[in-house]
């Protein structure tokens, strides 16, 4: 089995990446292959909403007319067996670098008959400051990512600093949850 985690903060040393590192360290000590994403890495711009009607290739082509790091993204994404979203929490929603990307992925897999993530488990982390406030909708975006990307939520996990180590065991739950979809497991 094969897990990519994607993640979207620009804050090396953040809650974001320190919740990653939980889920790797789960991955690895079961010996599943994971790979790290992190969109803030790679030049992704926004969509362009390029068609007449609000549909461009996408539509049909399932993928991006955009010259940028996207459809890359996207093919490489694809060839896992599930994703872990890790997201901060800016102005209760994910980060802009997890929206812009999210938003192309959405428009050109949801119609997608051979996407090859459609079924796979998704756990979804947001990462939030010391309030909270919002990370119950930045999870419930990420529950309608999996909806368009027809995934299957295993899990969402709020956290904040304060929080962390007592919703350690909780990402550790979902990430072993995630490993669960032993049949959607590739050879
Ligand atoms: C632009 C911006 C907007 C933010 N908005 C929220 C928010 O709406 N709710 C919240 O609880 N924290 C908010 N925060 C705090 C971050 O969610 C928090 O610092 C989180 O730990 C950031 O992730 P990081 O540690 O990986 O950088 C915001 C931070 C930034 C930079």
């Amino acid at each position: 089995m094969r897990v990519v985690i994607v993640s979207s903060s620009p804050n090396e040393g953040g809650l974001t990446n320190s919740c990653v590192q939980v889920c790797r360290d789960t991955l690895e000590k079961s010996n599943v292959q994971v790979e790290w994403i992190v969109l803030n890495h790679y030049h992704i711009q926004k969509c362009e909403a390029c068609g007449k009607r609000g549909w461009g290739m996408c539509l049909e082509e399932h993928k991006c007319k955009m010259d940028d790091d996207f459809n890359n993204l996207k093919e490489k994404i694809a060839e896992f067996d599930a994703m872990i979203v890790v997201s901060p929490v800016y102005f209760y929603e994910m980060s802009e670098s997890a929206k812009t990307f999210f938003d192309r992925l959405k428009r050109c897999e949801s119609f997608d008959e051979n996407w090859k993530l459609k079924g796979k488990n998704m756990l979804c982390i947001a990462c939030a400051g010391g309030s909270g406030d919002g990370t119950e909708n930045t999870l419930n975006s990420m529950k309608i990512l999996a909806k368009f990307l027809h995934m299957e939520v295993v899990k969402q996990v709020g956290v904040t600093k304060l929080n962390f180590e007592a919703m350690k065991s909780e990402m550790v739950e979902g990430t072993k949850k995630l490993m669960l979809g032993e049949n959607h497991e590739r050879s």
